[in-house]
């Protein structure tokens, strides 16, 4: 049965935006919000500024804007703040990561993209060991870290006179770092924290530093961050929103689409062969082996779990299934990625489909940056502590409650997003049954 709908506190106030890392994804999400707030840019791409959702029969013609239906926070009641390892301000990493054009879409909001600045970060350098920036809280312990960054969140809180918060990490993948006994309970993880432990990673600490303070984070990228049992825990009983993790663009989008069509279809699959080039310091610093690992992982996961090979062995069974991103300079954030798909139908015929996306990765990330942002928001004001499943929709390694599975399905991950929205105000579940309309013919 599915609890009482949630009573909603309005959207009244300043949302505090805290971003770490100041990049390619954060300067088009910052860019992106402040051009449409002026009117001299479209968000799309972004399921709260142009999303609509069906309420009730087809019949009824009810479809509203999902901004229009359910209280979320205005873009003009956006305030940024930001961490990063180098001193740059947003006008001048915007200019950098060279995914906008600079007359259209930089220059046009200079002044307030100057004025964002990051903090200087936490962060060490075996976890990312490509970057070398010096714009960081230094060579400090990891309790400090913590309590540094804490320090951070409130003077930005009283600074910018913001009544809430929202964290969301869009900084580097770190290094591959499994859970492990250190991630188990708070008790374990505070000690963990004292010992400078190194299976504790700057993330982690952002991600605890944000719950410590009441703050609902998400995480942009594939590394642990707040997907670790005693984060997770921590979460449930303060009742603050997390979810994560690694964004879903580019080819694992294509591939949780495709792939539901495939076993739709019950045609059999022998080979998925996934490559991309990339340009971006992401790119730089997915080249490293140890932070690819994290990458790979979260991109592996997405079909085993679609097509599910227990149930299916002999469509399923022997899949290889391959998956490699190459740094590429001259092509910077504009990746262009290739998938050779090896299928098989009746009678075991084999046949081919070829993917060439030339995508553009930021373009992709920052609407889902922005509704992640706005989500987990709304879910904080709407009392739902803990993992927000609903917001699977955006990533590619979806958390989830211990002992489930993770649903990768893009269109089940779209009804559960829109029922939990339809379930927050009021409305009726869709189920597509659709029976009502045959009844009284
Ligand atoms: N763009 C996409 O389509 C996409 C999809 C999925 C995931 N992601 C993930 O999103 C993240 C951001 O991507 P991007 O293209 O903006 O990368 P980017 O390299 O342009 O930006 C990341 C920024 O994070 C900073 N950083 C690293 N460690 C930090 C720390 N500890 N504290 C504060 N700042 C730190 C870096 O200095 C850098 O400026 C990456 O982890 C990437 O893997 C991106």
């Amino acid at each position: 049965m599915t609890s009482s709908t949630p009573k909603i506190a309005p959207a009244d106030g300043r949302l505090g935006v805290l971003v770490v890392g100041l990049g390619a994804v954060s300067t088009t999400l910052i860019a992106g919000v402040e051009l449409a707030k002026r009117g001299m840019g479209q968000p799309f791409g972004s399921m709260t500024q142009m999303g609509t959702i069906r309420l009730g029969k087809r019949t009824e013609g009810r479809s509203p804007l999902v901004k229009d239906f359910v209280p979320l926070a205005r873009l003009e009641d956006i305030e940024w703040g930001t961490w990063d390892v180098f001193p740059d301000d947003a006008y001048v990493a915007a200019s950098r990561a060279g995914v906008l054009e600079g007359g259209k879409h930089i220059e046009a909001i200079s002044d307030t993209l100057r004025d964002i600045r990051p903090m200087p970060a936490a962060f060490e350098r075996k976890y990312a060991r490509n970057l070398d920036g010096d714009h960081t809280k230094g060579d400090i312990s990891k309790r400090a870290m913590l309590e540094a960054i804490r320090a951070d969140i409130n003077k930005f809180r009283d600074d910018k006179k913001v009544d809430r918060m929202v964290m969301i990490w869009c900084a580097s993948t770190e290094v591959f770092i499994e859970p492990g006994p250190a991630h188990m309970t708070i008790e374990s993880f505070e000690k963990a924290i004292d010992a400078n432990d190194e299976s504790i990673a700057p993330s982690m600490l952002y991600a605890y530093a944000a719950l410590l303070e009441g703050v609902p984070f998400a995480n942009g990228a594939p590394n642990l961050a707040v997907d670790m049992p005693c984060l997770r825990q921590y979460a449930t009983e303060h009742n603050i929103p997390i979810s994560g993790k690694d964004f879903k663009t580019g080819q694992t989008l294509m591939k949780t689409v495709l792939a539901p069509m495939l076993k739709a279809r019950q045609l059999g699959l022998s080979g998925w062969y996934s490559t991309n080039i990339l340009g971006n310091r992401d790119g730089e610093v997915l080249d490293a082996p140890e932070n690819f690992k994290t990458k790979e992982e979260s991109k592996l996961g997405v079909l085993e779990h679609i097509l599910e090979p227990e149930k299916n062995p002999e469509l399923y069974g022997d899949v290889f299934h391959k998956v490699s991103i190459n740094y590429y300079p001259p092509r910077g954030d504009n990746k262009e990625g290739w998938d050779n798909i090896d299928i098989f139908g009746w009678l075991g015929y084999p046949m081919q489909i070829k993917v060439n996306f030339l995508c553009r990765d930021s373009i992709l990330a920052a609407p889902l940056a922005l509704d992640l942002v706005l989500f987990s928001d709304l879910a904080q004001r709407a009392g739902l502590g803990g993992i927000q499943e609903w917001l699977s929709f955006y990533y590619k390694s979806p958390q989830v409650a211990p002992g489930l599975y993770p649903e990768h399905d893009l269109f089940i991950q779209l009804t559960k997003l829109k029922n939990t929205l339809r379930w927050m105000m009021g409305e009726d579940q869709i189920t597509h049954l659709g029976r009502e309309y045959y009844e009284d013919i």
